[in-house]
């Protein structure tokens, strides 16, 4: 058992901040020797019930949870920055040409790597990511992850059609891939699969029911793809599936929409898309730098709200811009004041923090198991330095509250922020 003494940031289970000045995290080993959260709160009422426990004070720091990340390509690490006209020459200009290079495994191996390290050094402990159509860049992935003891979910690439070589895979194959890979990581340590069909315009109908029926035999997978992104992709898949009543529509078809499945974008959605997102209780991976530097569009936030289906935060890294997810609460938050068809929905700071952390835990169905520092949940947290810069001491200093506070770091902050990443071990004592 160890306890740290430092400011501590949690959720209440509607998503509204709990924090405490002077607060204490207890962390202990479970039956199976997994590091978890076993009492958190104010300093004074904590140690009283755990006199036993070793402290770690850390003045003037602040504790919460690990960051998730709902949609990035760890194999576009080296492609930030591409300028392209829209989605698609990006893709065809970029993205693919540096996915082709995953098919080598060493390459996939150094990537993983640098990719993890990014993640960690900006406070990610969960993300979701797309590898490429190549196995070996999801078993390279798979592997830098279980040696970090880290809580990751990824899956290979399906992409049968509109791909050009080196990317593009056979659908036959890239099913029994699937599958394989299905059986060599899922659910073992902390990692989980994704079937991922990259988008409806790269898959031919025979992939989309094989990724179907895949996530219907192993439901407890995640389903992890794009949707409604782009004007142009949208026109494209209104071309390709013109009985589908929406792009949407498409995967509902092939048995893609379920608990678990992960859309990133959701852009050009209607109510009756976002009522489908509600009924299967499939979740929106809303990646506002990215939309923004592809100039996508702005994700509606007062109809997800409205409508009330499950969307969390993500930084799409490399469409995204950032790996600090700083960056992307940033830039959701001019998403959410300027891309309303009703002006004026301002997120709060509490808001946009909870979407990157337990809201987006819950919308990976991964609720009370990390993305929050209640009792119970795995002891992946950050241990944040308020006055890490100048600028962010003097202002952090001024808040009043912890609106306040939150909005400062989200203003301010990025790597600097994040003094220290702490991933829960297994076989702990
Ligand atoms: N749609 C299909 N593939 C991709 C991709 O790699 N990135 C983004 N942002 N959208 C996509
Ligand atoms: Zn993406």
């Amino acid at each position: 058992m160890i306890a740290y003494r430092a400011a501590l940031l949690r959720f209440d289970d509607a998503g509204r901040p709990l924090y405490d000045e002077d607060g204490l995290l207890v962390v202990d080993a479970d039956a199976q020797g997994r590091q978890r959260v076993l009492d958190a709160g104010d300093f004074r009422a904590v140690s009283a019930r755990h006199p036993e426990a070793p402290v770690t004070h850390l003045p003037g720091r602040i504790l919460a949870p690990g960051f998730i990340d709902m949609h990035i390509h760890f194999p576009q690490t080296d492609i930030i920055g591409a300028p392209a006209e829209g989605l698609l020459p990006w893709l065809e200009n970029y993205t693919f040409p540096a996915e082709s290079r995953f098919a080598d495994p060493a390459h996939s191996a150094e990537v993983a790597e640098f990719f993890l390290d990014e993640l960690m050094r900006n406070g990610v402990t969960t993300a979701l990511t797309f590898a490429t159509s190549h196995p070996a860049s999801v078993d390279a992935f798979f592997e830098a992850s279980q040696r970090r003891q880290l809580r990751m979910i990824g899956g290979k690439v399906l992409q049968d059609r509109h791909s050009p070589d080196g990317v593009r895979d056979q659908t036959e194959q890239s099913l029994i891939d699937t599958e394989a890979l299905i059986r060599r990581w899922h659910k073992v340590d902390r990692l989980g699969y994704a079937i991922t069909p990259r988008f409806a315009p790269s898959c031919t109908d025979a992939q989309l029911a094989g990724a179907g029926e895949l996530a219907t035999t192993y439901g407890d997978t995640w389903i992890h793809s794009h949707v409604a992104e782009n004007l142009d992709e949208v026109k494209w898949v209104r071309e390709l599936f013109p009985k589908a009543r929406s792009y949407l529509d498409v995967y509902v078809g092939f048995r893609l929409m379920r608990e678990r499945a992960v859309y990133a974008h959701c852009i050009h959605f209607d109510d009756a898309d976002r009522a489908l997102m509600r009924e299967t209780g499939a979740a929106a991976a809303v990646s506002p730098t990215s939309n923004l530097f592809l100039g996508s569009g702005f994700f509606d936030f007062e109809g997800a709200q409205r409508i009330g289906y499950h969307h969390g935060l993500a930084s799409d890294v490399g469409g995204g811009t950032s790996f600090s997810p700083f960056h992307t609460m940033l830039s959701a938050y001019y998403v959410g004041r300027e891309g309303q068809t009703k002006p004026g929905l301002s997120l709060a700071p509490s808001q946009l923090w909870w979407r990157h952390t337990g809201g987006a835990a819950e919308a990976l169905g991964l609720a009370g198991v990390v993305g929050n520092l209640q009792p119970g949940c795995e002891a992946d947290f950050l241990v944040l330095n308020p006055a890490a810069t100048p600028l962010l001491a003097r202002k952090t200093a001024r808040a009043e509250n912890v609106e306040e506070l939150l909005f400062s770091m989200i203003v301010l902050g990025d790597d600097r922020l994040v003094e220290r990443t702490v991933v829960s071990q297994a076989g702990a004592a």
